[in-house]
């Protein structure tokens, strides 16, 4: 057998096996078109640098190569070198044998979560580094404030304010490692006071339901229409709700998590009176509000909808995090607390988990303007996707809509009925990773989700964004 080794265009881990070279190294190439391991319009090494990476003749790997042309699997082009065949939508499930294999590691991500990593500001980044590393007291580099350094909770507390019309102090703010992170602290403070539920939207993400039911409290989903999330549900007085219902449930929850400028997945703003409503809801009962305002700088048709917090500091946890803003590696987010809240929760903390570099670029990067240059640039660069993503729908799937665009970094297509899965699959089978709306449904909600895929389009990078335009819509009907 050969031994493995990188080629010099691309990293191609292969391992010819069984008897006679040619036919060893022609059905893994197969084998690693057909699991999808080489996506769709991959372009291969050329013979000669394959051939040397394996130690075999140039003429074994033409051969090979000239072999997958004829059976289809490969393509070649003069100039474009040897490339993965594009594959034909698959026929729908029914026909397909029980066995089908999906294909392994997707070439185009639309899954919904990551900014596009490629036009992280790194430049910028350095130097706001080297500046602040300069002028870093000692005393920065010890364990420090468990709330976060003192100059990132200021520049926060500045620029939420002016960007987000958060009311923020700095000795209000806690840095923290992560939105998911700070939910996870929340969640076991409020258990430790007594709180059991915490209300939650119909649609969110499994893994923020997953760690507040880990810190022992129940999430039980507030319906949800065309406007957004229904708060009145907190309302509803225990006597007339029957016994162990949703409506039972949620009358006795004191704290709820919402996404009100852009909810998520389904990219409504949450409607004003709504807004009013939950909040008066939390004033009147002393409940908790935990907004989640995960891509806030990201609005593209008018301007931001404003913090929630705003209308109401003392009963509103503001979250925010540079996962979507910057990249989710920095590990860096913030709350601004209530001030019942605030010395239980950074008690709690205990130090600070992210690391005091990353918080004083943070600090230079937002009080240099380079934060507000970055977000500027990127909201450009993310609304030219969105406007792309709804031509070609327009083009190349005229039934299919796509809704919950004004904000963000992902769409909601909305899908005729009955199709979510088999175009999920279809997706895959294009290379394209994408999930469908079902998968962010709460289990207890009442509503059934509509058909539809959850499109994160600020995930690929510029050069590949065409190229995964095209695979998705070769998936759509
Ligand atoms: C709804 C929602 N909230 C918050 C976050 C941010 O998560 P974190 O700060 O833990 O990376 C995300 C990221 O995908 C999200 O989708």
């Amino acid at each position: 057998m050969a031994k493995p080794r990188a080629t010099l265009g691309i990293d191609l881990h292969i391992e010819p096996a069984g008897p006679g070279l040619r036919r060893g190294l022609t059905d893994a190439l197969r084998e690693a078109v057909r699991t999808g391991r080489l996506a769709p319009g991959t372009r291969l090494p050329s013979s000669r640098s394959l051939a040397a990476d394996l130690g075999i003749a140039r003429n074994t790997v033409a051969e090979s190569y000239a072999d997958l042309v004829a059976e289809g699997w490969l393509t070649a082009r003069q100039g474009s070198g040897t490339r993965v065949a594009d594959r034909p939508v698959p026929p729908p499930p029914d026909r397909r044998s029980p066995h089908h294999r999906e294909p392994g590691r997707a070439a185009h991500n639309l899954v919904p979560g990551t900014p596009d990593l490629a036009s992280f500001p790194r430049a910028e980044w350095l130097k706001a580094t080297r500046r602040a590393l300069t002028a870093a007291p000692n005393d920065a580099l010890g364990y420090g404030d468990p709330r976060g350094r003192i100059e990132l909770r200021t520049a926060l507390a500045d620029y939420l304010s002016r960007a987000r019309g958060v009311r923020a102090d700095p000795d209000r703010v806690l840095v923290c490692p992560g939105f998911a992170h700070g939910l996870k602290l929340l969640a076991e403070v409020l258990h430790t006071r007594g709180l059991r539920t915490l209300a939650v939207e119909s649609y969110g993400l499994d893994v923020h339901w997953n760690l507040v039911e880990r810190a022992g409290l129940r999430t039980v989903p507030l319906p949800f229409d065309a406007h957004g999330t229904l708060p009145g549900a907190l309302d509803s007085p225990r006597e007339r709700a029957a016994e162990g219902s949703l409506s039972d449930d949620l009358a006795a929850a004191r704290a709820v998590l919402l996404t009100p400028a852009h909810q998520f997945p389904m990219g409504v703003a949450l409607h004003p009176a709504r807004r009013a409503a939950v909040v008066d809801w939390a004033r009147r009962t002393g409940g908790l509000i935990l907004e989640d305002d995960y891509d806030g700088e990201f609005r593209y048709d008018r301007q931001p909808v404003g913090a929630l917090q705003n209308l109401d500091p003392d009963h509103v946890v503001y979250l925010g995090t540079a996962s979507k803003s910057l990249a989710p590696g920095l590990r860096l987010a913030w709350m601004v607390l209530p001030p019942s809240l605030g010395p239980d929760v950074m008690r709690h903390a205990g130090s600070s988990a992210t690391g005091v570099l990353e918080q004083l670029t943070l600090a230079e990067f937002l009080t240099s303007g380079a934060y507000d240059r970055h977000v500027r640039a990127a909201r450009l660069r993310y609304r030219r996707r969105r406007d792309d993503l709804v031509a070609a729908l327009a083009e190349h799937a005229p039934d299919v809509r796509a809704t919950g665009i004004a904000a963000g970094l992902h769409a909601v297509l909305q899908l005729p009925p009955g199709t979510e899965q088999p175009v999920v699959r279809a997706a895959n089978w294009q290379g394209v990773a994408v999930h469908g709306l079902s998968r962010y449904r709460h289990p207890a909600a009442e509503a059934q989700p509509p058909d539809a895929l959850v499109v994160g389009y600020g995930t690929p990078p510029d050069h590949a964004w065409t190229g995964t335009l095209d695979a998705l819509c070769r998936a759509l009907p």
